[in-house]
Parts: C-alpha cells; sequence; structure tokens
C-alpha cells in the first residue's frame, strides 16, 4: 500500500510534466487531488485497515499529500511564467515568435537635410527659417533681381491674389536674417522651394534647398571656397574635388557654379555625370553690394558669401535615385529601403 503511495507521487509528477495550459491543469487537479481523484480513493482504504495500521497508514497518506499539493504548485508556478501570469483567454504564449511592428525611417530628403545641417553646425552655422508664402519684395527685389528677370513670370512662379507668392528658392532667407541681425552672420536655411516647372525626372513643383550666409568683415572668395570643400568631403568622403564654375545669379558677384566631382566613376565619364565627370550642386558666389545696401548693411565695411543647394539632387546622387518623382510618390516599397 505505501508502495501504491509512493507510485502515486511518480505518476503526479510525470502527468504535471506534461501540462502546457490551464485546463490540462485543472483536469490533473481533478484527477489526483478531487473528490473522487486518487488520493481520495487512496484514503478510502483506511477502512479495510486495522486499528494498528491506520495511523501509519495516515501518516504516510500525509506525506504523500504534500508531496502531491507541492508537484502542484510547482507547475502552477512553471505555467504562469510561460503564459505571462494570465489565465484562461487572455493567457500569452511566450514562447511564441514576437510579432514585428513596422517602424518608419527617415526620408532621404530629411536624411540630406539634417546631414548638411550637423556638418555646417560643426562649422559654426546656425539655422534659421523663413516661410514659405513670401512677398516678391523678400523674394526677387531685395535680391536685385531686375523687373524683367524670366524667373519672375508666372509661368515660373506661383502666385497668390494678394501678390504674394511661394517662394522659388530659400534666398529670401538671407533679407530676412541680414534685416533682422547684426552681423556677424553665419547661417544655414533648409526648406521647400515652388516653382511651375513640369513635372519629369529631374524637376519637381515642389523641391528642397539650403541656403547658406555668412557676413563679416573682410569675408573672400577662398572662404567660400574652403566652406564649400569641407562640405563636399564631410558628405561624400575625401575623395570627391569640387569644381566652381563662372555663373550669374543677380544676388552674388562673382556667381559661380558649384560642381562635385562624379562620386559614381570618379570624374572619368558615367551616365550619372553625363559623361563630363562632374555633378552640379549649387549656385554660390560673394554677396552682391546691391543686396548688402538693401538690407543697410554698407559694402565698405561687410563682405560675405552665399550659397543655395538642391537636396534632392544630392539625395539622388547619394541614393542612387534616377526619377526625382520617388521622392514624392510615397510609395512605401520605396521608401522602405531607408
Ligand atoms: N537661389 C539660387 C537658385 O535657386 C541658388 C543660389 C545661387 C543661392 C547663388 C545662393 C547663391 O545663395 O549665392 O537657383
Amino acid at each position: 500500500m505505501t508502495e501504491q503511495l509512493g507510485q502515486l507521487v511518480e505518476d503526479a509528477r510525470e502527468r504535471l510534466l506534461q501540462v502546457s495550459c490551464d485546463r490540462d491543469m485543472e483536469q490533473a487537479r481533478i484527477d489526483f487531488l478531487g473528490r473522487k481523484g486518487m488520493l481520495s480513493v487512496m484514503s478510502g482504504k483506511m477502512k479495510g485497515l486495522s486499528p494498528e495500521e491506520r495511523p501509519v497508514f495516515g501518516k504516510a497518506l500525509n506525506r504523500t499529500k504534500m508531496a502531491v499539493e507541492g508537484l502542484f504548485e510547482e507547475a502552477a508556478s512553471r505555467l504562469a511564467g510561460v503564459s505571462g501570469g494570465l489565465v484562461g483567454a487572455e493567457a500569452v504564449d511566450l514562447t511564441l515568435p514576437g510579432r514585428k511592428f513596422p517602424v518608419g525611417s527617415k526620408h532621404p530628403v530629411t536624411r540630406i537635410i539634417d546631414e548638411s545641417v550637423a556638418i555646417f553646425r560643426r562649422m559654426g552655422f546656425t539655422v534659421a527659417d523663413g516661410p514659405e508664402i513670401e512677398t516678391v519684395y523678400n523674394n526677387f527685389d531685395a535680391l536685385n533681381t531686375p523687373a524683367d528677370h524670366p524667373s519672375r513670370d508666372p509661368m515660373d512662379t506661383f502666385y497668390f491674389s494678394d501678390g504674394r507668392l511661394l517662394r522659388t528658392q530659400t534666398s529670401p532667407v538671407q533679407i530676412r536674417v541680414m534685416k533682422s541681425v547684426e552681423p556677424p552672420i553665419r547661417i544655414v536655411a533648409p526648406g521647400r522651394c515652388f516653382r511651375r516647372d513640369t513635372p519629369d525626372a529631374t524637376h519637381s513643383m515642389n523641391f528642397h534647398q539650403i541656403e547658406g550666409l555668412y557676413i563679416d568683415r573682410g569675408v573672400s572668395m577662398a572662404d567660400l571656397k574652403g566652406v564649400l570643400l569641407a562640405y563636399a568631403h564631410e558628405l561624400f568622403g575625401p575623395d570627391v574635388s569640387i569644381r566652381l564654375r563662372p555663373h550669374f545669379f543677380p544676388f552674388t558677384e562673382p556667381s559661380v557654379e558649384y560642381d562635385f566631382s562624379c562620386i559614381m566613376c570618379g570624374g572619368e565619364g558615367c551616365p550619372v555625370c553625363k559623361n563630363s565627370g562632374w555633378l552640379e550642386i549649387a549656385g554660390a558666389g560673394m554677396v552682391d553690394p546691391a543686396v548688402l545696401e538693401e538690407v543697410g548693411l554698407e559694402p565698405e565695411i561687410w563682405s560675405g558669401y552665399a550659397f543655395g543647394m538642391g537636396i534632392e539632387r544630392i539625395a539622388m546622387i547619394r541614393y542612387r535615385i534616377s526619377d526625382i518623382r520617388l521622392l514624392y510618390e510615397n510609395d512605401l516599397r520605396f521608401l522602405e529601403q531607408f
């Protein structure tokens, strides 16, 4: 009989090892500890024993009961660990592989803006901001743009009926800053611009620029070149070289266009650089004395440089994107790659 009790404990141990949910557990409890369970059956055998045997068997029975209850407690806490402590329908099976939640990522345009701003901050620039709806004065007049300049044409620029416009460049931020802060000034202004272009692989009606402006005493073209070279190196590594080509902008004199040596072919010539070995990145130049005068800065005392980069252009080069429209279609299959 004592042997049977020992077997009962072993049976309980084995049974509980196979228990994997609360329902199994409950059934096992009924089978072993329930009113008609095995322990109950065993204690029923007490009746058939002699008065001398009874206390001995009673003790053994008690020990067995305690052992079995101990096993149930152990099994219960193991089960609670697996189900996160929840029971029934709420139980969570922590052994299942996790479910992945989609995490967003930064848009390539935002990445280039953030990276560029970080580079210019390290060189001592701060960030300035201006509105996307601008006055004709800030966007054109104060930037020394002649009244008959083609960029003013309503075919190229979005005008509001009140005469204001969607800024065509970030350059008006220059005017706002120079009118509100005393030099020395050293700012970059990233932002959205708008032009009435027909969309194609390289044109969008809506695009981004980063404007840069430095005004101080004795600023020279060499300072401009140094900053532009440092930017190129920070962005694309030390092997990139730059080239400044004479150009014309109404608000700078002299004006240049700023190119990177092609990062695809290293200057050998390839489809990306249309075999020229160079990639156009920005316009730049020394701030025209007429602009300084317009904002009340004495050209005899103050001088400075300015530049304006196309962000999409840089993003397309960096991420090998062949069509600017991909940046605005919000196709997740495209955006998830970044
Ligand atoms: N605003 C010019 C454009 O959109 C780019 C530019 C050229 C900005 C020369 C400048 C600059 O600050 O100095 O084409």
